[in-house]
C-alpha cells in the first residue's frame, strides 16, 4: 500500500488484499496446496510446506495486524486455538490473572486443560484495577481480559491495567471479539498481545470459525510461528479467505450494528418484562464514561434480564428474526442463553459468583432491518405473562 496514513475501511479492503502478482486477480486466490515444489535442495520461493506457511495465510495475517494497529499476527483454526497458543508460551510454574468473566471456554482451557501443565490461573473482576494490583505475583507473566466482557458487558480500564503490568514484568492479552478493530484497539492503550475469534465480526457471516493472535513484539510472532509449525492448529486457506472477503465490510457492518445495537438497547431498556439491560452505550451503564474513552461505538452485543428461566425459554421460543443460537458477530441476529450455553461449563455455583442469571439472555444484533428485529423482540417478550 502506497498511502501514507489509510483509514480503517482502506486497510480493510487493501492490507495484505493487494491484487495478485501472477495474474491480476483484484481478490486473494486461495492457494489450495500441501507443499510447495523446490528447485534444488534448499532453493525455493519462501514457501517450503503449507503447515509451516501459506500464501492466502500470510496475506491475511498481513490484513489483521493492519487492522489491529500490531507488527504481525498469527491466524489460528478457531478462537479456543489462538488463546491456546498464546498461553503455550508460557512455562510450567508461571501464573496469569484473568478477568472472572470471560467466554466460558476459556476458563475450561485454563482450568480444565493447561493447569495440568504447571500453569496456574487468578480470576478477577478486572473491572476495578486494583483487584488486577492485588493478585499479581512475581511469576505473573500474563493478564488476561476481555472487554468488555462475555456476557455481561463489563469493562476494563486497558490504559491503567497496561501500565500496572508493565511496571510488574508482565504482558497483556486482551480478547477483542466483541469489538472488532473497527470499535476498539487495544494495543493503543498498551496491550501486548490482541486475540480474537475470527468466527464473530471479523468473519462477520457465520460461515467459518478461526482465530488470531495480533502481536506487538517479533519475539511473539516468531514463537507463534514456531507453535504453528510444532503444532500445526493452523488456519486453512478457504477458512483465510472467508476472512479476507468478510473483513472488507467490516467498517460499514460494524457501523449498522452499532446503530441496530443502540436502538434495540434503548428499547430493551424501556421494556417493562425486561428488568435491566447491560449495554456500554446506555448513559447508566457503570462504565459509560470509560466506554466513549476507550471505544469509538457501543458495538451490538447486549445482554438484559427476564427474570427467570421459564420466562427466557418463553420468549427465546417465540423468536423468528432472532435466531435461537450460539455465537455472535455475524450479519444475521443470534440470541442466546448463556447460563444453558456459553457459560453452562462454569456451573450453578461459578455462574452465581459472577452475576450471570438463569433468566439472563445475550443478544448479538444482525443488520437486518432494524425495526424487523424490535417487532420480533415485541412480539417474544410479549410470551412472558
Ligand atoms: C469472546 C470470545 N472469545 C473466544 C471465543 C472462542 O472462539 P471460537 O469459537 O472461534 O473458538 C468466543 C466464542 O464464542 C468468544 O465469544
Amino acid at each position: 500500500m502506497t498511502l501514507k496514513r489509510p483509514g480503517f475501511a482502506t486497510r480493510a479492503i487493501h492490507a495484505g488484499q493487494e491484487a495478485d502478482p501472477a495474474t491480476g486477480a483484484v481478490t486473494v486466490p486461495i492457494y489450495a496446496t500441501s507443499t510447495y515444489v523446490q528447485e534444488e535442495i534448499g532453493k525455493h520461493k519462501g514457501y517450503e510446506y503449507a503447515r509451516v506457511s501459506n500464501p492466502t495465510r500470510d496475506r491475511l495475517e498481513t490484513n489483521l495486524s493492519a487492522l489491529e494497529g500490531g507488527t504481525a499476527s498469527r491466524v489460528f483454526g478457531s478462537g479456543m486455538a489462538a488463546i491456546n497458543a498464546v498461553a503455550t508460551i508460557l512455562k510450567a510454574g508461571d501464573h496469569v490473572v484473568a478477568g472472572h468473566n470471560l467466554y466460558g471456554g476459556t476458563p475450561r482451557l485454563f482450568n480444565q486443560v493447561l493447569a495440568n501443565f504447571g500453569l496456574s490461573f487468578t480470576y478477577v473482576d478486572t473491572s476495578d484495577v486494583a483487584n488486577v494490583e492485588r493478585v499479581l505475583q512475581k511469576n505473573t507473566r500474563l493478564v488476561f481480559l476481555e472487554t468488555p466482557t462475555n456476557p455481561l458487558m463489563e469493562l476494563c480500564d486497558l490504559r491503567a491495567i497496561s501500565e500496572l503490568t508493565h511496571q510488574r514484568g508482565a504482558e497483556v492479552v486482551v480478547d477483542n471479539t466483541f469489538m472488532s478493530p473497527y470499535f476498539q484497539r487495544p494495543i493503543e492503550f498498551g496491550a501486548d498481545m490482541v486475540v480474537h475469534s475470527t468466527t464473530k465480526f471479523l468473519n462477520g457471516h457465520s460461515d467459518g470459525l478461526g482465530g488470531v493472535v495480533v502481536c506487538t513484539k517479533p519475539e511473539q510472532a516468531e514463537r507463534l510461528a514456531f507453535l504453528q509449525k510444532c503444532a500445526g492448529a493452523i488456519l486453512s486457506p478457504f477458512e483465510c479467505w472467508l476472512i479476507l472477503r468478510g473483513v472488507k465490510t467490516l467498517a460499514v457492518r460494524m457501523l449498522q450494528h452499532d446503530s441496530n445495537g443502540r436502538k434495540v438497547a434503548d428499547y430493551l431498556s424501556k421494556h417493562k418484562k425486561v428488568r435491566k439491560v447491560f449495554y456500554p452505550g446506555l448513559p447508566d451503564h457503570p462504565q459509560h464514561e470509560l466506554a466513549k474513552r476507550q471505544m469509538s461505538g457501543f458495538g451490538s452485543m447486549i445482554a438484559f434480564e427476564t427474570g427467570s428461566l421459564a420466562n427466557a425459554n418463553k420468549m427465546l421460543r417465540m423468536v423468528r428474526v432472532c435466531s435461537l443460537a450460539e455465537s455472535l458477530g455475524g450479519v444475521e441476529t443470534l440470541i442466546s442463553h448463556p447460563a444453558t450455553m456459553t457459560h453452562a461449563v462454569l456451573g450453578e455455583e461459578g455462574r452465581r459468583k459472577i452475576g450471570i442469571t438463569d433468566g439472563l439472555v445475550r443478544i448479538s444484533v444482525g443488520i437486518e432491518d432494524v425495526d424487523d428485529i424490535l417487532a420480533d423482540l415485541e412480539q417474544a417478550l410479549g410470551a412472558i405473562s
